[in-house]
């Protein structure tokens, strides 16, 4: 008996008067709409600004680095200057060539280079930019032409060839330009 009792305390409500259901009606009601209110505000954050944030828009962001960013500070220091021979052999080219990975003709084999270097320089610069048998373009490298040139001059060059680097063609020789 006196277990059943207690049973029947526990499933009572909290609610005893007309004012405390009033205060949870109101409370169910209110509660989600405040909640509504709070997750529109977080999605539409994005659009606001925060207070002093405008100094970082783009456009606020050029006028302040105009004065380095123009373009004609930009023409006059900042050049790409092309890489030379030994570069380009030491960053791509001496791969295969040091070794003579894949059959590749070595750096300063003169034996193995000879019979090449009497093709010609347009014939072996041809080669080295379109490749040959197992070499890809450009040795796999991304160069300028005229860098891959200068690189198949150095090792020609060290194979015992005598051939002349080849004239930098006239957009990359800015110093001259700006010495004027
Ligand atoms: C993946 C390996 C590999 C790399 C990297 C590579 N070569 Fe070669 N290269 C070869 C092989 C193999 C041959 C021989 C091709 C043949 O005669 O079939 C060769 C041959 C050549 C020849 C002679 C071509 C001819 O017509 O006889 C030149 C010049 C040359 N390479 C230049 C370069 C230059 C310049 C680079 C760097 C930009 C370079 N190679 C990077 C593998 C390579």
């Amino acid at each position: 008996m006196s277990e059943e009792h207690h049973d029947d305390a526990e499933h009572e409500s909290g609610i005893k008067t007309p004012k405390q259901l009033i205060t949870v009606v109101a409370a169910a009601i209110i509660v989600p709409v405040l909640v509504i209110i709070m997750l529109t505000q977080f999605v539409t954050l994005d659009n606001k600004k925060s207070p002093g944030s405008e100094v970082y828009t783009a456009s606020a962001v050029a006028a302040r680095i105009a004065p380095v960013a123009s373009d004609a500070v930009f023409d006059a220091s900042i050049v790409v200057v092309p890489k030379t021979g030994k570069q380009v052999f030491e960053a791509q080219c001496t791969t295969c060539h040091t070794a003579g990975l894949l059959g590749a003709p070595k750096f300063g084999d003169a034996a193995a280079w000879g019979p090449r270097v009497g093709k010609g320089y347009d014939a072996l610069l041809q080669s080295a930019l379109h490749g040959k048998g197992s070499m890809p373009a450009q040795g796999g490298g991304d160069f300028t032409d005229y860098e891959v040139g200068r690189a198949v001059v150095y090792m020609a060059n060290a194979g015992g060839g005598k051939l002349v680097e080849p004239a930098a063609p006239a957009a990359s020789a800015p110093a001259s330009a700006a010495s004027k």
